[in-house]
């Protein structure tokens, strides 16, 4: 990490430990405040897994591709310039990160792209593999020497990843893809078991995201990183490998 990194970190607890202090939070017997890592953390479900972090005074690390005016707003530390699907950029991102401990890494960007079955587009189905189940594994690897005894690795999914719960077909990149994540989530939480790191694989439930044109039949995005951020902090090695809903709801393989 680079010295003014470093500072600026040092600067953030400091101020965060001030702030709870003037609050009147008594740091030892609360145990939230911790160092979450997100990806996708410029709109959507991982900005607002930022915004309410933040608020009750956990350090986060927002990673994306390129920051949005929202995301400066907040009191985080931001890496930009990190495309998921790049070795380079994850290497860049690990680097600097200079083997900073992390309690949660969150595991958040995603895509969708839609096409029948009659319309398959191969090349779709491959980006979607790229981005919704190699590179979550590839960030989760990299970062493997920053995770501690302790620490929470999550997968955020969705139950169109559910083999049980598929009754409307279609979508198979993007449920092929999140199969696979969803698998990935189940062996990671064998593999990290003895590390004493518990893994959760997490739907957000049908949120109003870009990813869903914002659609009025869903939930805000405030109300699934709640329940989210309700699922992490209940994660421990008895109930990891668990795919949850946000709303605590056991979902299906
Ligand atoms: N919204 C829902 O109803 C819903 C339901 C089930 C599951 N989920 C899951 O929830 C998570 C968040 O979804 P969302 O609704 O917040 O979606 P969103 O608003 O479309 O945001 C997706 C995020 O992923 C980032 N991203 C995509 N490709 C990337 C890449 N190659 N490298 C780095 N970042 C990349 C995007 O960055 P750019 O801005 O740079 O593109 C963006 O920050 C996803 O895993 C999604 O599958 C969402």
């Amino acid at each position: 990490m680079i010295p003014n990194c470093k500072l600026l970190l040092k600067k953030h607890w400091v101020n965060q430990t001030l702030k709870r202090k003037t609050l009147g939070i008594n740091l030892s017997t609360n145990n939230k405040m911790g160092t979450y890592l997100i990806t996708g953390a410029n709109r959507g479900i991982g900005l607002e897994f930022c915004r309410q972090l933040q608020q009750r005074g956990d350090h986060v690390i927002a990673v994306c591709r390129k920051a949005s005016p929202e995301l400066f707003e907040l009191d985080v530390s931001i890496e930009t310039d990190v495309d998921l699907t790049s070795d380079r950029d994850v290497k860049r991102l690990v680097k600097k990160l200079d083997y900073q401990q992390l309690d949660v890494l969150i595991n958040n960007a995603a895509i969708v792209e839609r096409f029948s079955l009659e319309n398959l587009d191969i090349d779709s189905i491959r980006r979607q593999f790229e981005v919704n189940a190699i590179a979550p594994l590839r960030l989760t690897h990299a970062l493997l020497p920053n995770l501690k005894t302790g620490s929470k690795l999550i997968l955020i999914t969705s139950r169109m990843g559910s083999i049980d719960d598929n009754t409307s077909g279609g979508s198979y990149g993007y449920r092929m893809s999140k199969v696979a994540l969803c698998m990935a989530g189940k062996s990671l939480s064998i593999d990290l078991k003895p590390k004493n790191i518990a893994v959760a694989i997490l739907h957000p439930g049908l949120v109003k995201t870009r990813m869903t044109n914002f659609t009025p039949n869903g939930i805000t995005p405030e109300q699934s990183v709640k329940g989210l951020i309700a699922r992490i902090d209940q994660l421990n090695l008895e109930n990891t490998g668990t795919f949850w809903h946000s709303n605590g709801e056991v979902l299906p393989w």
